[in-house]
């Protein structure tokens, strides 16, 4: 039974939607043209603008698991190929895996970083190891100097997964741009949002092209230049291809949360920060602080409850919080833990056992942009509150 509380419900991850959005999307509406579009052309020019690559280095899709999915296509890679990446990710990483044929091979995470555990990939190689797949894990970067010195070395191709990661940057060089995919997300809870929606960016053009026919159908020519004012085009199909592609509607809101990423990313430092001076004296474990070479993205800040350090477990902190009136996530469960994975690879939790732990402590706090001061106080005193018993 919930408490009673004054204060409005804290939706974890609420996206910040402005007017210039509101009117975007009323203009799409009203243009009579929904679908992909100018839109989309205008959100992939100006993202790819943000990233510093060329225009035709990317291509808007419509989720970042869809954009996981092609790049592996597109890598070459399919059955008999193994494919590593972290233990602590969501489960489109290796779902994406899954799809194009391959299998995901999971390595544990470091205690601290909480990224893959650079120390552990080169015992998870094998001659079947075609490519790894790292996750800038809550905007924090993976160490990109390890990882394609290691791809280099066994001939790896890197996709990086960027879900968390739009503002990263490993010293000075921005996420997504070290592998030969990187992979972004607007789902709703991300940095920006379009509702759904991904982006990837290919370091060689000749993918991108591929990456559009294959999320258009396999069809040559898009929608858009069929209908267009140019007259009617033909279109050939080319290959079986899939139905990812962004729409015009969707990109209406990337336009202008792309216009305002600093700024909403200067908010969420500034809260990650609060949360990092409040929380010194509680006994839990926090996120670790980014290091100088890096620039971390603050998607998510995760605290590690612990029964024996806290008095109360993981789960009971989730239900006290809730019943306050603060919505938290749980980023994430081992991929181990799962049942799918653990009937069709036979995967087992203690396999992982620093993603195991963590899996089983570690929980999220809104960390927003659209938080006002005082909901971020809320968060506070709500979180001291329920660790103080
Ligand atoms: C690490 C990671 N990878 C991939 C995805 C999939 O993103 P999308 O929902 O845009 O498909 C997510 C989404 O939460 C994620 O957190």
């Amino acid at each position: 039974m919930a408490d009673k509380h004054r204060d409005p419900f804290i939706v974890f991850g609420a996206p910040e939607i402005r007017g210039e959005e509101l009117a975007e999307v009323e203009d799409v509406l009203r243009s009579g043209w929904l679908g992909t579009g100018p839109r989309v052309a205008q959100f992939e020019t100006d993202f790819s603008k943000y990233k510093g690559v060329d225009a035709d280095r990317v291509a808007a899709v419509n989720s970042c698991t869809a954009g996981l999915h092609v790049s592996m296509i597109a890598a070459g890679l399919g059955p008999g190929d193994e494919v590593l990446t972290t233990a602590m990710t969501f489960c489109a990483t290796a779902n994406a895996i899954i799809h194009a044929g391959a299998t995901p091979v999971p390595v544990d995470i470091d205690p601290v970083t909480q990224n893959i555990d650079i120390g552990l990939i080169r015992e998870r190689i094998t001659e079947r190891t075609r490519a790894i797949v790292p996750v800038h894990f809550a905007g924090r970067p993976c160490d990109m100097d390890a990882i394609m010195a290691l791809a280099k070395e066994y001939d790896l191709t890197v996709i990086e997964d960027c879900a968390h990661a739009i503002e990263t940057q490993w010293k000075g060089q921005a996420a997504g741009t070290f592998g030969e995919f990187g992979c972004f997300s607007f789902y709703v809870t991300k940095n920006i949002t379009t509702g759904e929606g991904g982006m990837v960016i290919a370091k060689s053009e000749a993918d991108i092209e591929r990456i559009k026919i294959l999320a258009l159908h396999g069809m040559t020519k898009d929608a858009w230049h069929r209908f267009g004012d140019e007259g009617y085009k033909h279109y050939q199909v080319v290959e079986a291809g899939f139905k990812y592609n962004m729409m015009d509607l969707q990109a209406a809101l990337g336009i202008h949360q792309l216009r305002r990423i600093e700024t909403s990313w200067l908010r969420r430092e500034q809260i990650w920060n609060q949360y990092q001076q409040a929380f010194g004296h509680l006994p839990i474990e926090r996120p670790a602080d980014a290091d100088s070479h890096m620039r971390h993205a603050y998607h998510l800040y995760t605290i590690r409850v612990d029964r024996e350090q806290a008095g109360i477990c993981r789960d009971e902190f989730i239900d006290a919080m809730s019943r306050s009136g603060i919505g938290v996530g749980v980023h994430y469960l081992n991929l181990a833990s799962h049942p799918h994975y653990q009937q069709r690879f036979g995967w087992r939790p203690g396999d992982f056992p620093i993603a195991q732990e963590t899996g089983d402590r570690t929980v999220s706090l809104p960390l927003s942009s659209k938080l006002t001061d005082d909901e971020v106080e809320r968060v506070i005193r709500t979180t001291e509150r329920v660790l103080r018993g």
